[in-house]
């Protein structure tokens, strides 16, 4: 039987809705950024994130169905991002997805947005089954998960402080790249030198996959501090691409460590920092050793976006996980 699912997705700055058939076929995937609103502040304005939901969202899902050639009669579910995310902003997409489910009378689907992130590779793999290791590295969180099933998980490494995505975008503003930090500071790394400086990785012992980034991060600044003082200039470009090899290289280790403790030969990245070419170099240089298969998705759905939440509410929708008028936004919400 036919299903098709309205998603919205609302969590941070991307007011964005999809319809997705059966799971991972994308009939539309419609994407509001709002970029050019949050860059004046050097990053997201969570109120300013909100009240600029609240005008997308009509538009953006009235988009999402006239492109899926859909109306609301031909909906299965609806699915919706209610954590992790900025409060305000998941809670526009949460009321909106329930006075749609309310108004129609449809079953309502509530989506982690990293099992969205993960989703998103089932999307651009027809293939693709679980189990898999997957790289969630986002703005918001740098995991390693183990996915066992659709909707089965297990963290086998987390960051203990900064997410990947966070670091780059710290980074970026000390450089004065700007918002948002992690394209900008890729464009710059292409063309310095990785090797310029040497950044401390950071590891918890033999059998833990945990990440830090802060210490990277601060390495950075005391270094830029430390040049200035000597008078001496900086290379931007040398300590991008050194900063972004520090990074790239600490999330293939453990990534890889992780995969193979675990006997798992499938790999896959999710998340914004997945849309960088580095990372997705050593990735594949890290695969071909381990005689690993890899998978990513295309850039347009690594970074945030409604066609994942649709993929991954089509899962929970198929084993029967509802969620009713009472659901709520769980900001620090966990897979
Ligand atoms: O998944 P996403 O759109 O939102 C969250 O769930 O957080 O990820 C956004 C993050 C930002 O920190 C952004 O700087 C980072 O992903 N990012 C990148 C690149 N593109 C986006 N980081 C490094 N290189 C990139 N090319
Ligand atoms: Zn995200």
């Amino acid at each position: 039987m036919e299903r098709i699912i309205l998603a919205v997705e609302s969590s941070c700055d991307e007011t964005a809705a999809a319809v997705v058939k059966n799971g991972r076929e994308v009939l539309s995937n419609i994407i509001s950024s709002q970029i050019p609103i949050h860059e004046r502040y050097g990053g997201v304005v969570p109120e300013i994130a909100s009240r600029n939901h609240v005008l997308n969202l009509p538009g953006v899902i009235d988009r999402a169905l006239l492109e899926a050639g859909c109306s609301f009669c031909d909906l299965s579910a609806i699915a919706v991002t209610y954590g992790p995310g900025l409060v305000g902003a998941l809670l526009t997409g949460v009321s909106a997805a329930k006075a749609i489910a309310a108004a129609r009378g449809l079953p309502l689907v509530a989506v982690n947005h990293i099992h969205g992130h993960i989703a998103a590779n089932y999307i651009a793999h027809p293939d693709l089954k679980p189990p898999f290791v997957c790289l969630v590295a986002s703005g918001g969180h740098s995991h390693i998960v183990h996915v066992k099933g659709y909707t089965e998980f297990e963290i086998l490494g987390r960051t203990r402080d900064d997410a990947a995505g966070e670091a780059f975008d710290k980074i970026a503003r000390v450089l004065g790249l700007g918002y948002p930090g992690g394209p900008k500071l890729e464009k710059l790394a292409e063309t310095g030198n990785s090797e310029a400086v040497s950044f401390p990785r950071v590891t918890f012992g033999e059998d833990c996959y945990d990440f830090s980034f802060s210490g990277v991060k601060t390495a950075v600044i005391n270094y830029i501090h430390r040049q200035e003082q000597l008078g001496q200039e900086i290379c931007k470009a040398d300590l991008a691409a050194s900063f972004q090899r520090a990074v790239v290289e600490a999330l293939t280790e453990h990534t890889f460590l992780a995969a193979r403790a675990r006997n798992c030969p499938v790999v896959t990245l999710a998340g914004g920092v997945s849309a960088n070419g580095a990372l997705r170099k050593s990735f594949e240089a890290a695969a071909e050793k381990a005689g690993a298969k890899l998978y990513y998705p295309p850039l347009v759905l690594c970074t945030d976006n409604a066609a994942m939440i649709g993929c991954a509410g089509y899962y929970l929708y198929e084993q029967g996980i509802f969620a009713d008028s009472a659901l709520n936004a769980v900001p620090g919400l966990k897979l």
